[in-house]
């Protein structure tokens, strides 16, 4: 499975990188908005230090707005993918950009069926939303589930990215119901970093070697 930090903090994304889990990124209005500054310069930034799709979302309602803006970003960098809400209008774009050879992101999926027509109409990416649908009492991974099974039973060419992810275990879940990325936050990430058993276990090798090596290294 693929890891997308869910972010557009700079530092976050090139830390992701320096541990060796950066496969791309995904972006949304609120995440731009937290850290401000231009939203082409951030975006080519961040496309620059990641090697794998950048997705960057609309925020036009109607479709021609959703092409230009979708046609603008993907001009920036080779690696942007148009993230696009599933709606009426979205559908038309996703349909119109894939005929242009312009990767989609179809975000805003809280259902099986959305996942089917985003898929049919072209999109390279499905974003099934699981924390947003676990906010409302629903089983967010019970449609990330029969998104993917859908794909895999009829070989659809589109990646599912599971999105709205709140902590370690959504990610495990991603991964067992054979989605092909999950974005994670950053604080998410570095609980998955962490367990209590590794943090003894380093403490433990440290006072064990010390008590018989005091501070030699070693290499000393
Ligand atoms: C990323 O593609 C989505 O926009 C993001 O995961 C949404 O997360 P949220 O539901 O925590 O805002």
């Amino acid at each position: 499975v693929k890891l997308f930090p869910d972010t557009a903090d700079i530092d976050a994304i090139r830390q992701a990188a320096r541990w060796g889990v950066l496969d791309g990124v995904t972006t949304n209005p609120t995440l731009f908005a937290k850290v401000g500054g231009s939203y082409d310069d951030v975006l080519t930034q961040i496309c620059r230090i990641t090697p794998g799709p950048v997705s960057a979302e609309v925020v036009a309602e109607e479709v021609d707005g959703m092409l230009r803006e979708g046609r603008h970003f993907a001009a920036l960098a080779p690696n942007v993918v148009v993230k696009v809400p599933m709606c009426e209008a979205g559908l038309e774009a996703i349909a119109r950009l894939a005929h242009e050879h312009v990767m989609t992101n179809c975000t805003l999926i809280f259902s099986a069926n959305q996942g089917l027509l985003a898929a049919k109409a072209g999109a390279s990416f499905l974003s099934p939303f699981v924390g947003r649908l676990d906010d409302i009492n629903e089983d967010g991974m019970e449609t990330v589930r029969d998104i993917a099974a859908i794909v895999r039973l009829h070989g659809l060419p589109v990646e599912v990215l599971v999105a709205s992810i709140r902590s370690p275990r959504h990610v495990t879940e991603a991964a067992l119901a054979g989605a092909h990325i999950a974005t994670v936050p950053n604080e998410v990430l570095r609980r998955m970093i962490r367990h209590p058993l590794t943090e003894a276990g380093i403490v433990r090798f440290r006072q064990d070697w010390q008590a018989v090596h005091g501070g030699a290294r070693p290499t000393a």
